[in-house]
């Protein structure tokens, strides 16, 4: 999305649709008609009507005639000017933005309204956030080339005060390149198996680290039983694809500070093996490497932003398919550091891929780790599809994550590690078992992490229900949501030691 910042009126630019904030208390709806129709009369009729109470996020479209330099004006209301939150903003913005893409439009310029309580800044980055994420589509096999999904190119901010349009600026640049790791990560997920199996899945990465410059090294399945990384190899041994291990090293930082660590789930088809998983809605496993996505996709904004921090990427790679060799219930995996596991459940293999990649992690020595994977169906029943799973080891890294959740609002919720859950994992012929029965099935998940982290500051994600969503938001498709980037850029960004 190519950005502009103009310090002249909205009707002084020329762009396919115009944006106007509309507060809807009193007074301040009563300035803003009256500003409106002074800059454009065409509006009068429509205000007069009294259709339009700016209602937050609803929306009217005026067609401006006579010396008007540009065609439509469209009025999106953002509810009572003192309460407008970032949410409110990025949801108002997205409104505008489907109106826009309904009629194919590709360039918006958007006036910055005044009064509110948010600063400059924070308004520019919301609103791109709006302007870029609404409306998206995955449009990778359509033939029709009519069917398009967000068609802006380009957004103008107005406004006449010079400061204003400089914080504008500095959020809207900083929300464009995280939406654009937001967008990729939706397009990597969304992707079927037979373009995106682990082969494919390396490609992107390495491609992703050429385009923002950090460095890609991909080990291939001979290097991964040199390693002995037997959970990954035990899940992929049902399949005709080889995995991969995806390693990305990203060093803004300084030489001596210790890396985070970023882990995400690579399950490119998770048929659930031979324990395997109905038919009905199959398909969407297909996306079971969203955390993947989410990983890969948040280096690349985080190299592109030049970040002040040593990053770490990981991701195990596989299939998880039904097959004469595929891993069988009961089977015993040994992992390097030493725990033993039954194999209790095949359909349980996001948590034995992970503990290969989270020894594999502890060689970096990192002041964090974060794991992101599409693990439980038990976290989707407990927190539905808006708020991501949290468990982990390290209370300041579970409140900055906490932090960036409300203020992007992919929220994150924390769910208890008690060590009394842990008798649900216990081994009868092995130290644990790598399924826990149908109670607490998060949190024996990220207990089962847990066994394999060290002493690294650990937090797993769980995003099985904010990943893969099953109907249109605001600004969050149908299909892969790209969750997780935001949120971890804006961690990433508040870091400081
Ligand atoms: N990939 C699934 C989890 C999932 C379910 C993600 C629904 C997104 C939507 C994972 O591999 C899985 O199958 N988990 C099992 C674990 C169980 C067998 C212990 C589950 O949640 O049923
Ligand atoms: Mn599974
Ligand atoms: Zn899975």
């Amino acid at each position: 999305m190519k950005l502009t910042f103009s310090q002249t009126a909205l009707s002084e630019v020329k762009a396919d649709v115009l944006v106007a904030f509309i507060p809807s208390d009193t007074k301040r709806f009563a300035e803003a008609q009256k500003r409106i129709t002074t800059e454009f009369p065409e509006t009068k009729a429509l205000f007069d009507s009294g259709d339009f109470k700016a209602k937050a996020a609803s929306t009217a479209m005026v067609y401006c005639g006579g010396k008007a330099k540009s065609t439509r004006l469209v009025l999106v209301g953002i509810g009572e000017v003192e309460k407008v939150t970032l949410e409110g903003v990025r949801r108002a913005s997205a409104a505008a933005a489907k109106t826009a893409s309904g009629k194919k439009l590709k360039s918006l310029a958007v006036a910055v309204p005044s009064g509110l309580s948010l600063e400059a800044e924070h308004f520019g980055e919301a609103a791109t956030e709006g302007f870029c994420l609404s409306a998206y589509k995955f449009t990778r096999y359509f033939s029709d080339k009519e069917r398009t999904g967000n068609t802006l190119e380009s957004i103008t901010f107005c406004s006449d005060n010079k400061k204003v349009l400089a914080d504008v600026k500095k959020g809207a640049e900083y929300a464009e390149t995280v939406c654009g790791g937001t967008l990729l990560a939706r397009a990597l997920a969304n992707t079927p198996d037979n373009d995106m199996y682990p082969e494919k899945l390396a490609d992107a990465a390495e491609k992703a680290g050429k385009d923002a410059g950090f460095k890609v090294t991909v080990l291939d399945k001979k290097k991964i039983e040199a390693l002995k990384m037997h959970g990954l190899l035990a899940v992929n041994q049902g399949s005709k694809r080889p995995p991969t291990f995806i390693v990305m090293e990203y060093n803004g930082g300084g030489k001596n500070d210790k890396p985070i660590v970023l882990v995400g789930k690579g399950v490119t088809f998770d048929t659930g093996g031979v324990s395997i998983k109905p038919a009905a809605g199959m398909g969407e496993m297909k996306m079971d490497m969203h955390g993947a996505a989410t990983v890969i996709s948040t280096m690349t904004a985080v190299a592109k932003l030049g970040m002040k921090v040593n990053l770490v990427g990981i991701v195990p790679a596989t299939e998880n398919m039904v097959s004469g060799s595929a891993v069988v219930p009961g089977d015993v995996i040994v992992y390097t550091n030493g725990v033993s596991v039954e194999v209790d459940n095949t359909d349980a293999e996001g948590r034995l891929i992970l503990a290969d990649a989270l020894l594999y992690a502890q060689r970096y020595k990192p002041q964090a780790c974060v794991d992101l994977a599409t693990l439980t169906g038990a976290c989707v029943v407990a927190l539905g599809t808006v708020t991501t799973g949290m468990m982990g080891t390290d209370a300041q890294l579970k409140s900055r994550l906490k932090l960036a959740g409300d203020y992007t609002h992919e929220y994150v919720c924390e769910l208890p590690l008690y060590e009394e859950y842990e008798d649900l994992i216990k081994g009868d012929i092995t130290d644990i078992k790598n399924a826990g029965g149908r109670y607490a099935g998060a949190i024996t998940a990220a207990l089962f992490l847990k066994r394999f982290v060290g002493d690294m500051p650990w937090t797993h994600l769980d995003i099985a229900g904010t990943s893969i969503l099953s109907s249109d938001g605001a600004y969050t498709p149908k299909g892969a949501s790209g969750v997780g980037v935001r949120l971890l850029c804006d961690m990433l960004r508040k870091w400081k030691g």
